[in-house]
């Protein structure tokens, strides 16, 4: 067996606990099959007080990040602090020493991935990331890998383990929002700030990692149109549900001949489809490419023991070697390749679920049947139901319309959209959330 491969890793959060938990409790599996024992030498913290339910036997607990990078016997440094400037500092400094790097740091990676690829070609060192995107599902390597054939075309994915969570016991169980966000905090699935899950935005971090890893293209989170689910309402979750669609955070990337199409948003999927049925924390990846056709990979995409896999399985992929090859022959956000332009959302297309609050008049529902016709927007379906109680002066509470498009671009919708919306009979702005196809 070739000598010991030693560990330094900062951040004992969920993934860190269950990294060191896998490190210590199945060292042979993993040093069998790493061809070589994998050994936690440091764990870097912020509070050394903090009570921790891992046993630590021959690891060394800090807090100060310099033990490790300072460290000659340590071969790779692991960063599970989350955060983009005290993560992006030390894993450059961890390249600059000579280390390899394994993170599942994805706003990272979306806001710096040139930054932290090119010092790492330069120090001759392999960053791998599986953690970073989806959890416990081996997506990165399923495409770096087992696609590799392919030119891939398309990809639609649940990427966000607390979003879906949530969705699902909104929709399931009835639970309210806030609780049910509560609940997957405290399950380990959230991000320390959890509004980047629920605004959309690590749903955009992985959209960036996976537009890179799937399609080359060097991507920043504020490219991607998004939008969360912190403004979803219940009627919408009905509505849908009512017209036979599921609603998930779902992250869409296609490719054509305008470049490159990126959005992240609540869309109504049928449904029958496998991607409706994806609940929990569980992640899920539909990938179209031009050999493999159609694959779907759904596992756990979050919480302390699935994401701890990925980032172990990354150990092993680097201590034997692999991970260094994969880094130098996919030269990853080289500025070699050639750039893939971004599609401007306003040329995006799609089909859409509109919901519109409007009186109760004749006519109301005709007129705005002309401003979406005018656009060349053709409706697919309508569902109107009695208007709400009057109010104590006997006024007419306004009446829900949903109105599923056909295929629309982006452009001549948010116009017709923006135009109805400006009517005096409608009562509040329109909802407006994709259709997954
Ligand atoms: P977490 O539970 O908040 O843990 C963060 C850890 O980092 C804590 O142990 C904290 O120390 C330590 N830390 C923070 N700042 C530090 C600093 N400046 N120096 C040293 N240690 C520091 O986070 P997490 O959920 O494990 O997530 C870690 C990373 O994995 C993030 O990038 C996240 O996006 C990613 N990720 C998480 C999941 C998931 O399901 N949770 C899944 C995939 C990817 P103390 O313990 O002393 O406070
Ligand atoms: N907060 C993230 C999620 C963790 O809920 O999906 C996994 O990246």
């Amino acid at each position: 067996m070739q000598q010991q491969f030693r560990v330094g890793m900062v951040g004992l959060g969920t993934v860190g606990a269950g990294v060191a938990r896998i490190l210590t409790r199945h060292g042979d599996r993993v040093g069998r099959r790493a061809g070589r024992s994998i050994d936690l030498k440091w764990v870097v913290v912020r509070d050394l007080k903090k009570p921790r339910d891992v046993d630590f036997e021959g690891v060394r607990i800090v807090d100060d990040v310099r033990r490790v990078i300072d460290d000659p016997e340590i071969d790779v440094v692991v960063e599970l602090i989350g955060g983009v400037d005290t993560a992006r500092w030390i894993v450059l400094e961890a390249l600059a020493a000579g280390k390899h790097v394994v993170t599942a740091n994805k706003a990272l990676l979306a806001e710096h991935g040139p930054e932290v690829f090119a010092a790492a070609r330069k120090a001759d060192r392999a960053v791998a990331f599986e953690a970073a995107v989806a959890g416990g599902v081996p997506i990165i390597g399923a495409i770096d890998v087992g696609l590799a054939a392919n030119q891939i075309q398309s990809l639609a994915a649940i990427l966000n383990g607390t979003c879906n969570y949530i969705l699902t016991q909104m929709t399931q169980d009835g639970l309210a929002y806030d609780r049910a966000l509560a609940d997957a905090q405290a399950l380990g699935y959230a991000e320390a700030d959890p509004t980047l899950d629920v605004d959309g935005t690590d749903t955009a971090h992985k959209l960036a990692v996976l537009a890179q890893i799937a399609f080359g293209a060097d991507v920043r989170a504020a490219d991607v149109p998004r939008q969360g689910i912190d403004r979803l309402e219940i009627a919408d979750i009905n509505y849908a549900r009512e017209l036979g669609y599921a609603v998930k955070l779902l992250a869409h990337a296609k490719i054509g001949d305008g470049g490159l199409e990126l959005r992240v948003g609540p869309s109504l999927v049928k449904r029958d489809l496998p991607l409706a049925q994806v609940h929990g924390a569980y992640n899920a990846v539909r990938i179209v490419g031009d050999a493999v056709g159609d694959v779907l990979f759904q596992g756990r995409g979050a919480g302390m023991a699935p994401t701890a896999s990925a980032v172990v399985a990354d150990l092993i992929d680097v201590a034997t070697g692999r991970a260094a090859i994969t880094a130098r022959v996919l030269d990853r956000w080289s500025t070699d390749s050639p750039p893939i332009p971004l599609l401007p959302a306003s040329q995006g297309r799609r089909r859409n679920y509109l919901r519109f609050s409007i009186a109760d008049r004749p006519g109301v529902v005709a007129a705005l049947a002309t401003i979406l016709g005018d656009r060349g927007i053709s409706i697919a379906s309508v569902i109107q139901h009695e208007p709400a109680p009057a109010d104590e002066d006997g006024a007419p509470g306004p009446v829900p319309l949903v109105i599923m498009t056909h295929l629309a671009v982006e452009r001549d919708l948010r116009a017709a959209v923006a135009e109805i919306d400006r009517l005096d009979v409608v009562r509040a702005p329109s909802v407006r959330l994709g259709v997954e196809e």
